[in-house]
């Protein structure tokens, strides 16, 4: 049976089989070849879609932007809304449904994505939720495909720091679903949900998946493929920074660690924004507070010829146009 994702949300990839996993990442390839020739393409001519930023963003926010301008989408980004505050969710996807063809939403709870969709009539697209971030571990898989030379099936991830957050989540979906080797590593109070690693052991067992967690380094990196790490502190729990800093400091992604993977091509990933210099106004309030330089990752490391973070940066775009394309789009 082909493929059909028309008129489907985009929540978390939980939702979707390996093979619409596969459809998506093969639609972005397409996309992408598409763009990169300096064809403008009319996928998404005449539609419109609204892009709901309860958070900050920087390439979630033009990714979307870009991808519609590109297929000829109109878009309307939407912040500060009545939503949540003066009017229900529930109000707000009756009016945005009446609108739009498709509505993406940034912020906090996995419920709002969730009543969003419920109630629009229309495709909801997580653009990073407290739980989940899917888009993101599309764009992964997309740069993982294009730079490691082997199916994903044989690849093995190591996701380092705060495990439990939506990157950490959004990972163990996504290596599940495709068959592959996702180590969690992590202390282990930062480990994920045990009701979600349950949940994600029993599908990678029927897609030839595996799912570990670990909190020793030495067993978790050996023979790590990618190497992932995200900040130890997300949006929205700016007051954890002494107990994450703490917990999480002999994990920090550095030269001793990747040479740890036994293996000279490993990759080095982050789905950015990365604390690794003192050019932000948050680094350099840690490390007057805190004295550290860098924190999830090094300055080494994030300039290395292991890291592919601006590959990753860039296939956000093409991702993201495939999953609007393929749910609201004009094919
Ligand atoms: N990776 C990611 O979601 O980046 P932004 O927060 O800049 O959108
Ligand atoms: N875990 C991070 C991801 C940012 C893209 C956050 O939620 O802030």
């Amino acid at each position: 049976m082909p493929v059909n994702l028309k008129g489907r949300s985009f929540l978390t990839l939980k939702d979707f089989t390996q093979k619409e996993i596969f459809y998506l990442l093969d639609l972005a390839r397409d996309l992408k070849s598409k763009a990169r020739a300096g064809i403008k393409g009319d996928t998404l001519k005449d539609k419109n879609i609204v892009l709901i930023f309860d958070k900050s963003s920087t390439r979630t926010r033009c990714a979307f932007e870009m991808a519609a301008a590109q297929e000829g989408a109109n878009v309307t980004f939407l912040t500060n809304s009545q939503m949540g505050k003066k009017e229900s969710i529930e109000d707000t996807a009756e009016v945005l449904g009446r609108y739009y063809n498709g509505i993406e939403y940034r912020g906090f709870g996995q419920k709002i994505v969730n009543e969003l969709a419920k109630f629009s009539g229309v495709p909801v697209w997580n653009g990073l939720t407290d739980e989940y971030h899917p888009t993101q571990i599309l764009a992964d898989l997309l740069t993982i495909q294009e730079k490691i030379f082997k199916p994903l099936s044989h690849i093995k991830v190591v996701f380092v720091g705060d495990a439990r957050n939506n990157m950490g989540n959004s990972w163990m979906i996504g290596c599940a679903k495709m068959g592959m080797h996702f180590v969690a590593l992590a202390p282990k109070s930062l480990w994920p949900d045990p009701k979600l690693v349950k949940e994600m052991k029993e599908i990678a067992a029927c897609t030839g998946g595996k799912i570990e967690l670990y909190s020793n380094v030495d067993l978790a990196v050996k023979n790590a493929d990618v190497i992932y790490t995200d900040v130890w502190v997300s949006m929205g729990e700016e007051a954890k920074y002494a107990e994450r800093i703490k917990l999480l400091k002999p994990y920090q992604v550095n030269m001793k660690m990747l040479k740890k993977a036994k293996n000279p091509h490993v990759k080095f990933m982050h789905c950015l924004p990365a604390f690794h210099d003192l050019n932000t106004e948050v680094a350099k309030e840690i490390h007057k507070k805190f004295g550290l330089k860098e924190m999830e990752v090094t300055d080494e490391v994030f300039r290395s010829h292991h890291s592919i973070v601006f590959d990753e940066a860039e296939n956000r775009l093409h991702t993201i146009k495939a999953v609007m394309v393929a749910t609201i789009g004009n094919i």
